[in-house]
């Protein structure tokens, strides 16, 4: 019973299991998430322990609209009013903002947040997201619905494989986007990319008016404690159990091979192929990525070879994240 029909009932269900603080997994139009109700600090502490998550790494908040989002937290005063501009062009979407916590908000658990001072909020446009936190009628937690570290599920098939019978899946089909949000910083004095997603660098800069800054906001530099800014973005992350390794040609060494473009590798030369996109479609390429990075790893290869991927556009954010696949392997 554990991937279920997105019907109505089911989604009346699902919101009255997580009100009464249990374990959902959603669709997202990016990513599978593991919800929990973002107030519970023991549903909460149930979605670090399922991940095998570390706890000094943050949860996004979903909500169900950009009025709920912005009663949890509110960019920094010298950023007044990047909020709700990126609000009103990007969600419901692909976008994670990172605001300042609103002090007297118990909506979100300490643990949720990590403690820190700032809040992670999300208003996903997958209709079965947005029917399921709409009955819940209060944040969720969805961190993406995979255990700590590896491969994020784009469909709910790769959930149940990761948790089996523990978590009961709305099945919302494959997500359209394939890769995680972009998170935007709105703390200190700078607008900051933490994590490269559909919504490009371009994209931000063109809607706020100004460029974007990229990595650790510089006004708000880490405190002892604090974690890293966008904790979990370094280092090993996405990874497969094979090793990967990044822009090289198709050759007989590499058995598995994941393929971008109209360059396919000769017949016979590897034995598990999979192209991205063939016509060279990054959007394409990063909906089928995860998906791909599965099938290859079931084959049970030492190495997954990957075709150079060009980085303009959402590249980028295939690009950070195949990056983070192919990092030592901190286990
Ligand atoms: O697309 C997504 O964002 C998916 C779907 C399910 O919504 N969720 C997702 O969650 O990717 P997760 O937990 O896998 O990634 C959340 C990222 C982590 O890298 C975390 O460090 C960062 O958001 N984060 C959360 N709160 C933060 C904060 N206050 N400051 C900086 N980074 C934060
Ligand atoms: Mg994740």
């Amino acid at each position: 019973m554990t991937a279920l029909a997105p019907s109505p009932e089911h989604i009346n269900a699902m919101a009255e299991r997580l009100r009464a603080a249990g374990l959902v997994a959603f669709p997202t139009e990016t990513v599978y998430g593991l919800g929990a109700l973002a107030s519970d600090a023991r549903a909460v502490a149930n979605v670090f322990a399922i991940k095998g998550r570390p706890q000094f790494n943050p949860l996004i908040a979903h909500v169900a609209s950009t009025e709920a989002a912005f009663r949890l937290g509110a960019e920094d005063a010298p950023l007044a009013g990047l909020g709700p501009r990126l609000a009103d062009a990007f969600w419901p979407g692909p976008l994670t903002l990172v605001l300042r916590r609103t002090l007297e908000s118990d909506a979100v658990a300490d643990l949720a947040a990590a403690g820190l001072d700032t809040v992670a909020v999300r208003v996903p446009s997958h209709p079965v997201a947005l029917a399921l936190l709409d009955a819940v009628d209060a944040p969720v937690v969805g961190p993406s619905a995979n255990r700590s570290g590896r491969v994020s599920p784009t469909t709910a098939e790769h959930v149940v494989s990761e948790f089996g019978d523990a978590v009961p899946v709305l099945d919302g089909g494959p997500c359209d986007v394939g890769l995680e949000s972009t998170i935007v910083g709105l703390i200190g004095d700078v607008p900051v990319l933490l994590r490269p997603g559909a919504i490009t660098r371009e994209a931000l800069a063109e809607v706020l008016g100004r460029p974007v800054s990229v990595g650790t906001p510089t006004a708000h530099p880490p405190q002892p404690g604090d974690g890293p800014l966008a904790p979990g973005q370094l280092a090993s992350h996405y990874a497969p159990n094979a090793a990967v390794i990044l822009d090289v040609a198709p050759s007989a060494t590499h058995p598995a091979y994941l393929a971008f473009g109209a360059t396919e590798p000769p017949t016979g030369l590897v034995k598990d192929c999979i192209n991205l996109s063939p016509s060279g479609d990054l959007s394409e390429a990063a909906s089928r990525l995860y998906c791909a990075l599965r099938e290859l790893d079931a084959t049970e290869p030492d190495v997954i070879a990957v075709a150079p991927i060009p980085h303009d556009g959402l590249g980028a954010a295939i690009n950070d994240r195949l990056q983070r696949a192919a990092a030592p392997r901190t286990t």
